[in-house]
């Protein structure tokens, strides 16, 4: 089976820019970078769906120093590729709840997608101030209110409920990396990942590669995936 959709939990920024005596700031910026790289890669490996998390609901914690540049950060990373992007013929799509970031932040992230919404090529999805439980609550209220309205049924099935995900418009997950040698998931696409191939790399978000992408993606396709069913013969 092609390996349509790949979501990546881009971690391991901060130890990596540590470990060349940086801050932790300036992983994010290379790791901003690779994020063009691994996309130009994907494309051309025949992904059609690259999802990718940049910056959780759970982030926030971090220094008020440390979150201020990440939300920076889409302004810069736009302004160098976006038009390398748009030629290039991707979608951006921008998953989270936008409303609560900085409005410039939001703005910027907003105007990404529309310039880019009438484009039929790679599907680069960017997951900001995204959080799995909190979409998983926020469909669930959003059902409920429906049926308050009398616009849907009780006992929905799963595909209906899907319809209330961020993610609605895209297919399941086939293959979820994560980077920095970390084996969990951190509240990343539960829903959407519930038959994905899961593959743990030891290198941090910067020292991905084109490379490494390809590892991943062809130990993917010589694995048997069966949705419950029996072993293929
Ligand atoms: C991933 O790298 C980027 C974000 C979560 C924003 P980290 O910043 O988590 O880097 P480490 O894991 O601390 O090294
Ligand atoms: C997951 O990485 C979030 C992103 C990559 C955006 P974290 O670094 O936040 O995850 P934990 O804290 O190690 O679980
Ligand atoms: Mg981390």
């Amino acid at each position: 089976m092609g390996c349509e959709h790949v979501a990546i939990i881009m971690d391991g920024n901060g130890r990596w820019a540590k470990a060349q005596g940086k801050p932790r700031t300036a992983g994010h910026l290379v790791g901003a970078d690779n994020v063009r790289t691994i996309a130009i890669a994907a494309n051309e490996l025949g992904v059609k769906y690259l999802t990718l998390y940049a910056f959780s609901t759970e982030n926030w914690k971090r220094s008020a120093d440390e979150v201020n540049y990440i939300m920076k950060l889409p302004a810069v990373f736009f302004k160098k590729y976006m038009q390398e992007f748009l030629d290039r013929g991707y979608r951006m799509n921008i998953i989270g709840e936008l409303d609560k970031l900085p409005k410039n932040t939001e703005k910027v992230l907003r105007d990404a997608m529309d310039e880019s919404r009438n484009n039929t090529g790679l599907n680069l999805n960017i997951c900001m101030n995204y959080g799995s439980q909190r979409e998983i609550v926020l469909a669930a209220n959003a059902y409920a209110k429906d049926v308050l309205e009398g616009k849907k049924e009780l006992g929905i099935d799963t595909d209906e409920f899907e319809q209330y995900l961020m993610t609605k418009d895209f297919p399941p997950v086939d293959l979820l990396i994560r980077t920095s040698g970390e084996l969990r998931i951190s509240n990343y696409l539960l829903w959407q990942i519930a038959y994905a191939e899961l593959a743990f790399v030891p290198v941090s978000w910067p020292e991905f590669t084109p490379e490494v992408l390809k590892r991943c993606l062809d130990e993917y396709s010589g694995r048997d995936r069966r949705f419950g069913g029996v072993k293929s013969e």
